[in-house]
Parts: structure tokens; C-alpha cells; sequence
């Protein structure tokens, strides 16, 4: 694709990141992984012993839902616009998710969406951060908390997102960042989960190394003889140095890549403030409070949309070589919940469905042109 939808910012300091590992022969998670926890945890301003670096996002998000104790039987609500991966972990830990409409233009959960599929069974909440977009964790958490469910935000696309201030992921108890190349914080692949306190981010580091008693390796002394004990189902969750390395150096850059990220956004919003009566852009503030929406990809909802019309646009796109694609999808129409022996009908879930049909995802990564920006919103401009 001449214009791809997204490509990580990796130049000379990753490189020389990587050789530095492979080098060292040490490439397993090692001390690179400890760093990178460590330079995490500082720049959210919290405890480094509660940041465990994983494989996936999707990691994170199953081990949040372990550590929280969610078990057969028990319900978590889930938003029904956004990405699999969120009901597909609470379906990992023989849970049932429920999934709750979204907000039609904004895709973000709202309080009234979680309430009217409460039940005694309901154990936890996962609201997610659609697209980076701060879902009112202000009002969901006092919720919650009155109502005596866990909060475990699905922060994946929102690293370095907040809302009045607080770091997305430092809302609910559990907040799980995914690291994978399209998303605000890349090492390539991975994810982060972000632990309550010391204890269950240890039970988090045992289970991501198939449950073993030892899990930190950057302190053993080799030349002695121990040996380690098998105490829980664990998994092979593990991040490498390689990851964390490249992780490391990508959120030095942050800010950096962010600033560019920003001026291309804006140029975005300027080409088609002209279609605002086609066009759904991305607002500026969600919910009524300041906040920073983390920059994955420019997304936008056409307004008279529906699947014809919304993939005409793609379609079209993608033969002039720019990739578009849809901005989420609607959860429920997925063919897996049948599968899984759940019962969901889609009906039930029309903004979702409006917004799965409807948006696009489109191109904003560091070294898109101007002139490409321009590209696009012409031809959305023509097409819409
Ligand atoms: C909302 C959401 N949750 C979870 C994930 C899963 O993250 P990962 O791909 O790192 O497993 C993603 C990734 O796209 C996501 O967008």
C-alpha cells in the first residue's frame, strides 16, 4: 500500500536497541523488561512493583481478569463496539460477558449502557478506551464501586490518554495497555498490565511465566543450584528483551512522536470541517471534562453511513492505494459468541451496529505527508 493505515516511528535508536540485546546473548525477559517496567511506572507516576510487562494486551487483560478472581459462571460487562479481545478474555476464564450498547457517535460506555444489563451475577465492569478515547471513568468508577464490582479498564489503544489529569489505566483496578504496532505506545507487540498493588502484580508476574514461584531472573545468582516449583495454572505471557528494548526507546520519544501525531490530526480536522454535516470528527473534549484522547488512528463516523456506503469508501480507497478500514466493529455480530455457546443478537445493540457500520479508521503515523492527509480527505470529501 502506498499509504498504509499505520507504521511504527522506528529509526536509529531502536536498531542500535536491538543489536545491543542480541548481543548480549541475553533476548528472553530479562532486564530490559525490568527497565521498561520501571520507566513506566514513572512515567505514570505510580509504584514500579505494580507494572508486569506481557506478550499481548490481550495478556494483560486475561491475567487482570484471573487476579480479580472472575471464575466460571460469573458475569463481566463489556462494551459492544470496540475489539474482540475484551470479551474473548473474560470468555477465556469460562465467564460470560455481557456485552452493552455504546454511545452512538462517541463509542464509549456510559453508566445507563452498564446498568441495564446488571445482574447478581455481574462481577466486573471493562470499559474500554475506544480508539484511545476516554470513556467517563469519573462516573463509571463511583458506580461501580457502589455497587460493589471490580473496574478493569481495557486501556489497550490508551496509553498516555487521561481524563482530568488521570492517566487512562489508573482508573479501575486493573488497567491493561497493549504495545502493538498500531497503538500510541508500540514495542512491536506486548502489553502492560497495571496491578492494584505489589501482591496481585506478583501473582500477575507467576502466572505470566507458566506459574512458577521463581519469576525474577535478574537477580538469581547462576552459579548457585535452585529450582523452581509449579504452583498455579500459569501461561507463557512473557515479554522479551527485544520488546522492551524497542518499547524503551519508543517512550523516550513519546512526546515526540505524539507532537507529530497531533499536527497531522489537526490537519485532519481542518480539511473536513467543511463535511461536518457528513462527517462525525473526533471531538476535542469527551465528557464534559478536560481530557487528551491517546492518537492511534484518525477516526470518523459517516453520519448517513451503513455498510454500502461505508465500504464503497474503503474500497475505492484501497484501489488508489490507501488503506482504509472500518474504526471497530460491533462485538455481538461476531459468529464466535455462537460458538461459544452464548445466545447474543446484534438487534439488541443498534448504536453498535450504526457504529460498526459507519466509521473508518484513517491513516496518522509519523511519517505521513501532508500531502497524503490531503489525499484522503479529498477523497472523503468527494465520497461521504
Ligand atoms: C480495545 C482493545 N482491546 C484489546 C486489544 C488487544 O491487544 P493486543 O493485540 O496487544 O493483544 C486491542 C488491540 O487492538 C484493542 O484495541
Amino acid at each position: 500500500m502506498r499509504i498504509p493505515l499505520f507504521k511504527p516511528d522506528f529509526g536509529k535508536e531502536e536498531e542500535e536497541a536491538l543489536i545491543k540485546v542480541i548481543r548480549s546473548g541475553w533476548i528472553a525477559q530479562g532486564m530490559q523488561v525490568k527497565l521498561f517496567e520501571e520507566k513506566i511506572a514513572e512515567h505514570i507516576r505510580i509504584e514500579p512493583d505494580r507494572v508486569v510487562a506481557l506478550s499481548s494486551g490481550t495478556a494483560a487483560l486475561h491475567l487482570a481478569l484471573i487476579c480479580a478472581g472472575i471464575s466460571a459462571g460469573d458475569e463481566v460487562l463489556v462494551p459492544s463496539m470496540g475489539f474482540v479481545a475484551t470479551a474473548e478474555a473474560v470468555v477465556y476464564c469460562n465467564a460470560v460477558p455481557v456485552f452493552t450498547d455504546v454511545d452512538k457517535w462517541l463509542h464509549t460506555s456510559d453508566v445507563s449502557a452498564f446498568e441495564s444489563k446488571l445482574s447478581n451475577k455481574t462481577k466486573a465492569i471493562m470499559p474500554v478506551h475506544v480508539y484511545g478515547r476516554m470513556a467517563p471513568m469519573d462516573k463509571l468508577t463511583d458506580w461501580a464501586r457502589d455497587k460493589g464490582l471490580i473496574v478493569i479498564e481495557d486501556a489497550a489503544p490508551a496509553f498516555g490518554a487521561a481524563l482530568s489529569g488521570k492517566p487512562a489505566g489508573l482508573w479501575g483496578e486493573y488497567g491493561c495497555y497493549s504495545l502493538q504496532s498500531s497503538k500510541p505506545l508500540t514495542a512491536g507487540d506486548g502489553g502492560i498490565l497495571i496491578a492494584p498493588n505489589k501482591e496481585k502484580a506478583d501473582e500477575a508476574r507467576c502466572l505470566r511465566f507458566q506459574g512458577a514461584n521463581v519469576w525474577d531472573f535478574t537477580n538469581i545468582d547462576f552459579s548457585d543450584f535452585w529450582e523452581e516449583d509449579f504452583i498455579k495454572l500459569g501461561y507463557s505471557y512473557r515479554m522479551t528483551d527485544l520488546q522492551a528494548a524497542v518499547g524503551l526507546v519508543q517512550l523516550k520519544r513519546y512526546t515526540e512522536i505524539t507532537a507529530k501525531k497531533v499536527e497531522l490530526f489537526n490537519q485532519y480536522n481542518e480539511l473536513l470541517s467543511s463535511a461536518s454535516d457528513k462527517i462525525f470528527l473526533p471531538p476535542e473534549d469527551v465528557n464534559n471534562l478536560p481530557s487528551t484522547t491517546a492518537l492511534q488512528q484518525y477516526i470518523i463516523v459517516i453520519k448517513d453511513g451503513g455498510k454500502e456506503k461505508r465500504d464503497g469508501i474503503v474500497k475505492k480507497a484501497r484501489k488508489k492505494g490507501i488503506f482504509l478500514m472500518n474504526g471497530g466493529y460491533c462485538l455481538p455480530s461476531h459468529s464466535l459468541w455462537k460458538s461459544c455457546g452464548f445466545n447474543v443478537n446484534d438487534k439488541e445493540f443498534p448504536s453498535a451496529l450504526f457504529a460498526g457500520d459507519s466509521t473508518i479508521s484513517l491513516p496518522l503515523y509519523v511519517g505521513l505527508k501532508q500531502s497524503e492527509v490531503k489525499e484522503v480527505c479529498d477523497l472523503l470529501l468527494e465520497m461521504a
